[in-house]
């Protein structure tokens, strides 16, 4: 096979934490895709229950998805096993990966897919068009939808995907996917899902709702970071009534020796939520900011928020922004993120740098060790369910990798904003779509 890299398929590895074929299977799928000219992405996913097996596809231990789709779908299978898969071999016996054979076929099959969209006309330049701009912003309009989220909660297919990005609807089965992730020598922020309520009882009760998630989170010793939204916490209703409220978070964060990071919303909303990180801070020194490097004022806020020795995670940016405050290209947020990132490595406290784009991270870590600057200056963090190949690798190679867990019912926004992050996403969900309907 020959062509770009973005031609590849989506291939993904499921497997248990103890899967004892996970390494074979996944070196098998290396070298079969390494064969090509074209860099392998196999992305392992650790399946945590069997709702999330079921949201997932998955079998049994290891189950191999090339563009969503399992490679070998055994006879006779019924069902979800959390157990070991096991594949025929041409001896006749059984093994624990998937044949050769079995996996080059599925290539095969997807190549022809693929070459049987490029005969018909104009199909792949369409397919090409949808991860524009276009595309992302009707993903983050559809994120603020209510009718569209009361109709995707009825969808069983969406909430299976869901549980791709969101570790758990409850507390318990997140503390649960917590471990695990500490198990795996990662750090956590928890984000309890919910942004932009309009009463301040719903305010009042989702700042409860951190309240328990923190001493939840000291009772079993885990990571006490959590990351909150201020239009969850009344910012839409009253500054002073949103800042009491979060106040509350910090304060019981500070009784546990937790962090506080405030996440970044949309531009209409950076004066106000940097207003409030700058006087919790003042008051109890347990939280930080976000700043994202598509707006244009970010340098001179990075600029002020080191001078006031408050903590910075530095994201993109994930929201629809107007090309008044925001830069209008990926080139200059990507170009905005690396100066701000070295400028904050620099001379910031601590920084977080939170993404996902492994160029971006490769000159992170080009650029500590030019200058001299130790992991525990710093901190990478990515999304639950994003790149968790990358998640390990750095943690393995010493960083501190921190993974933002969001949990709970109100999904919806969140969710939809993770899609428009990535065509291939998209595509995927069109895929599942059609292949559930077929
Ligand atoms: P980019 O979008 O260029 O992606 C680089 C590569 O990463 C892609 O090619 C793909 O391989 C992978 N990738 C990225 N997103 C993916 C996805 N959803 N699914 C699958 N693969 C994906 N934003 C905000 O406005 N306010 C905030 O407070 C925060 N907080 C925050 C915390 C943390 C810990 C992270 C990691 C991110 C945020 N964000 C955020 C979101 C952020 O602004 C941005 O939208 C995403 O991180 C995607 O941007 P990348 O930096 O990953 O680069």
């Amino acid at each position: 096979m020959t062509g770009a890299a973005t031609d590849l398929p989506r291939v993904e590895l499921l497997v248990t934490t103890d899967c004892p074929h996970a390494a074979a299977t996944e070196a098998l799928l290396r070298s079969i895709l390494g064969e090509s000219d074209r860099t392998a992405s196999v992305e392992r996913i650790y399946i945590s229950d069997l709702d999330h097996a079921a949201g997932m596809g998955f079998r049994g231990s290891p189950t191999v998805l090339i563009d969503g789709r399992d490679v070998a779908a055994l006879d006779g299978e019924t069902g979800i096993s959390l157990g070991c898969r096991l594949y025929p071999r041409a001896d006749g016996g059984a093994g624990g990966v998937p044949p050769e054979g079995v996996i080059r076929e599925a290539l095969d099959a997807w190549q022809a897919r693929r070459d049987a969209d490029d005969a018909r006309p104009g199909a792949r330049e369409a397919v090409r068009e949808l991860p524009g701009r276009a595309l992302r912003a009707g993903f983050v309009w559809a994120s603020q939808r209510e009718s569209l989220e009361r109709l995707s909660q009825r969808l069983p297919m969406t909430r299976g995907l869901v549980r791709r990005f969101v570790a758990g609807q409850d507390l318990p089965t997140t503390l649960l996917a917590l471990e695990r992730l500490r198990s795996a020598g990662l750090a956590t922020t928890v984000d309890v899902l919910g942004e932009s309520v309009d009463t301040e009882a719903a305010a009042t009760a989702a700042a409860d709702r951190y309240l328990e998630v923190l001493d939840a989170l000291a009772e079993r010793g885990l990571d006490g970071n959590v990351s909150v939204k201020l239009t969850q916490m009344g910012l839409d209703i009253d500054t002073g009534f949103c800042q009491r409220n979060v106040g509350r978070i910090v304060q019981r964060a500070e009784a546990r020796g937790a962090f506080v990071r405030i996440d970044m919303e949309d531009h209409s909303r950076t004066d106000a939520t940097l207003h409030i990180v700058r006087e919790l801070y003042a008051e109890h020194g347990n939280v930080g900011a976000v700043i994202q490097s598509y707006l244009r004022r970010s340098a001179d806020d990075v600029e002020a928020l080191i001078a006031a020795g408050i903590r910075v995670r530095l994201c993109k940016g994930a929201y629809n922004e107007p090309a008044s405050v925001a830069f209008a290209s990926k080139a200059e947020s990507d170009e905005s993120y690396v100066r701000l990132m070295e400028r904050l490595l620099a001379a910031g406290v601590y920084p977080g740098l939170a993404t996902h784009d492994e160029r971006i991270i490769g000159q992170a870590r080009d650029f500590v060790a030019r200058e001299g600057i130790a992991d525990e200056q710093f901190e990478f963090q990515m999304l639950y369910g994003v790149r968790r190949d990358l998640q390990e690798a750095l943690a393995a190679a010493g960083h501190t990798m921190r993974v933002y867990v969001p949990f709970g019912a109100e999904w919806y926004p969140y969710f939809m904003r993770r899609l428009a992050e990535r065509p291939a996403n998209v595509l995927f969900v069109l895929r599942t779509l059609v292949r559930d309907r077929g």
